[in-house]
C-alpha cells in the first residue's frame, strides 16, 4: 500500500480492500449522497467493485481518489484525490478533477480542506499539472465553500447528463499555497 502524503492530522494513501467497511459506512449514508446523485450504496458488493475500479485507475493513471486516514485513530474517514478524465466533459478532456467525500461524523473539522490542499500540492508539484478542475451540485454549499477556500474559481454551470452542475477551475499560478 503506497502512502503519498501526510499532513498535520492526516495520512493519504491508496484505497484497499481493508477500507471496505469504512467506505460502506460513508456511502450508505443518504446525507452523504444528497448532492451526488442521491443514490446511497446499498451493499458491500458495490463498494468492492468501486475499490476494484479505483485500483485500475491507480494502475492506469498513477492516481485516483485516495483514502484519508486520521493519524490519531487510524480510521479511514473518507477519500480525497484527483481523478483523471480521459473522456470529454463540458468540452474538456484529459484533465484532473479534485473530489472529496467524508463520513458525516467527520464534517466540520477541516479535513476536506486539509486533505485537498495536500492533494493540490501533489498535483501541481509532483505531477506538474497546470489546471485542476472541480464539479459540484450548485446546492452543495459545503463543497463550494471548500473550493473557494482552496482558491478555485467558478466558471460556469453546465448540463451533466441532465443535472445542472457547477464547473470550477484552479490554475497553478493562482494556487494559494504555491
Ligand atoms: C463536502 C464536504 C467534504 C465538506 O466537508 P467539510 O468538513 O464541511 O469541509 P472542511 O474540511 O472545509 O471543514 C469545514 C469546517 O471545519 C471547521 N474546522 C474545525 N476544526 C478545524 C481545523 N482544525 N482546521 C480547519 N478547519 C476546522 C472549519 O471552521 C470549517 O468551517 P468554515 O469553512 O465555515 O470555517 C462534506 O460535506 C462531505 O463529505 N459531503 C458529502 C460528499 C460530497 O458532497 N462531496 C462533494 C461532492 S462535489
Amino acid at each position: 500500500m503506497s502512502i503519498f502524503i501526510t499532513t498535520e492530522r492526516l495520512i493519504l494513501r491508496e484505497i484497499t480492500e481493508t477500507d471496505e467497511n469504512d467506505l460502506f459506512e460513508m456511502d450508505s449514508d443518504p446525507e452523504v449522497h444528497l448532492f451526488i446523485e442521491n443514490n446511497p450504496v446499498q451493499s458491500i458488493d458495490t463498494i468492492r467493485s468501486i475499490i476494484a475500479m479505483l485500483k485500475t485507475q491507480y494502475r492506469e493513471n498513477g492516481i485516483a481518489r485516495w483514502a484519508v486516514v486520521d493519524k490519531a485513530t487510524n480510521e479511514c474517514i473518507g477519500w480525497c484525490g484527483l481523478k483523471y478524465f480521459d473522456q470529454p466533459l463540458n468540452n474538456h478532456r484529459d484533465f484532473y478533477e479534485l473530489g472529496y467525500r467524508f463520513k458525516k461524523k467527520h464534517w466540520g473539522k477541516g479535513f476536506a480542506t486539509e486533505s485537498s490542499s495536500a492533494v493540490l500540492g501533489y498535483g501541481f508539484k509532483h505531477l506538474a499539472i497546470d489546471t485542476v478542475y472541480a464539479i459540484t451540485d450548485p446546492k452543495n454549499l459545503d463543497s463550494k465553500k471548500v473550493l473557494h477556500k482552496l482558491g478555485f474559481e467558478y466558471r460556469e454551470t453546465f448540463d451533466y447528463d441532465g443535472d445542472l452542475t457547477d464547473w470550477f477551475e484552479l490554475e497553478k499560478r493562482n494556487w494559494i499555497n504555491k
